[in-house]
């Protein structure tokens, strides 16, 4: 997957540099091509000629002198890279691209590129901690820079805390990821729903669930990176938005159920990965309630439409089952109860499996009764699992004869 393929790797000046040397020898050894820019810190760290031993490529680390050198300046660079990666990245390359500052070489490259960006930031842990960074990291994370975050534990500066640069081998495989992207969806319109709907009782309190909305983010994000048009319905969460993805905000089942409705029409597929309360009040109290007035108190409860069911028309439909029990069974009644193409099983009951974590282990249950039971994976790559399915149904000739 490497072979023939350019890595822009930018390094910045971090304790951590050093790793990138490894990063480096671990990119060539596997076929790719690797320039190197080091901004003017990094080179204290790591010595230019250090990379250039084990990439065999110029490693660019002055923006006059690489021009006139080496034949390389900073848009050639970012045309020709397939992705280009930051590590270690430093508080100050990440506020810089924040603001969209281009006064070095990488800052340059990294502006002018269209190649996807990864960032693995290093630094200590109330620099990583600093209401700034995490300002930066949610904005660059909104224009759809992939952050390969950094660990926990010692650190140089002698603290324990986040700010360890991540491991190698998860830099390794988020390149590898990005490299091994499908453009499978363009042309296509997605809508997933995400996220625990939220049933008003008064104006302070409400019913709600566990659901984090994890999964239907990392559909969403996973739908827009094969280049779908994705619209992503979403009830309230504690995430940030995915970049180029647009948005629905709802609260309730009903207004869930509205914005399906009008916007499935022009939906090739819609992923159904909500967590849809399955009954709301009668009536939610205009002022609150107060509990001296209800020394016992009763809520009438009423059930919610099913949406997905209602969902008519010629589009592929994906639904969730999250069962503690005869997994694959029960999920096969709701796929066809549901009138629904694909299921996704997960058992609640499994460690690190189902709300609030970032991995997830699923049951792929479709229509002709064909059962798929991943391993536990990355809630991003359980996304993809998905979506080779998606894709397949909606050209049912290249699925047929996969
Ligand atoms: O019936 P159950 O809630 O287990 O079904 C789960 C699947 O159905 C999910 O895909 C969920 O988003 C969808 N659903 C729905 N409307 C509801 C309840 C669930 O579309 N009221």
């Amino acid at each position: 997957m490497m072979r023939d393929r350019t890595v822009l790797l930018g390094v910045t000046g971090s304790i951590a540099a050093y790793k990138a040397v490894d990063l480096a020898s671990r990119l060539a050894q596997d076929g790719a091509k690797v320039d190197v820019v080091m901004t003017n810190c990094a080179t204290e760290f790591v010595t230019p000629l250090t990379f250039r031993s084990i990439t065999h490529c110029q490693v660019v680390t002055d923006m006059f002198a690489a021009s006139e050198e080496h034949d390389i300046e900073h848009i050639a660079l970012a045309e020709r890279a397939d992705v280009v990666v930051i590590a270690p990245a430093t508080a100050n390359i990440m506020a810089k691209l924040a603001v969209g500052i281009a006064d070095d070489m990488l800052c340059c490259a990294t502006l002018a590129t269209k190649a996807p960006i990864i960032l693995a930031p290093a630094m200590n842990v109330h620099m990583w901690e600093k209401a700034i960074t995490q300002e930066n990291l949610t904005k660059l994370r909104a224009r759809g820079f992939k952050i390969v975050e950094p660990s926990y534990g010692a650190l140089a500066c002698g603290e324990v805390g986040k700010g360890r640069l991540a491991d190698v081998e998860d830099i390794l495989t988020a390149i590898r990821q990005i490299l091994d992207r499908k453009s499978d969806l363009i042309g296509k319109h997605v809508i997933v729903t995400a996220g625990g709907t939220q049933e008003p009782i008064d104006p302070v309190r409400l019913i709600c669930n566990r659901s984090s909305g994890k999964m239907g983010y990392a559909l969403a994000e996973a739908a827009r990176e094969r280049g779908a048009k994705v619209t992503l319905i979403t009830a309230p969460t504690t995430l940030p938005p995915p970049a180029d993805v647009e948005m629905i905000e709802v609260q309730t089942a009903l207004q869930m159920r509205e914005a399906v409705l009008r916007t499935v029409p022009e939906a090739d597929a819609l992923i159904m990965a909500a967590a849809v309360a399955d009954y709301r009040p009668a009536t939610a109290a205009k002022s609150k309630l107060k509990k001296e007035e209800f020394p016992l108190m009763q809520l009438e409860l009423i059930r919610n439409p099913d949406i997905i069911s209602e969902v008519r028309g010629n589009l592929i439909k994906v639904g969730f089952a999250a069962e503690s029990e005869n997994v694959v069974g029960n999920a096969t009644v709701k796929l066809k109860n549901k009138g629904l193409h694909l299921i996704v099983a997960n058992n609640i009951a499994e460690a690190g499996s189902g709300f609030g974590v970032d991995t997830n282990k699923v049951i792929l249950v479709d229509s002709k009764g064909k059962v798929e039971d991943l391993p536990l994976l990355p809630k991003s790559e359980v996304a993809h699992k998905i979506l080779d399915k998606v894709s397949a149904l909606l050209s049912p000739a290249i699925g047929a004869s996969g």
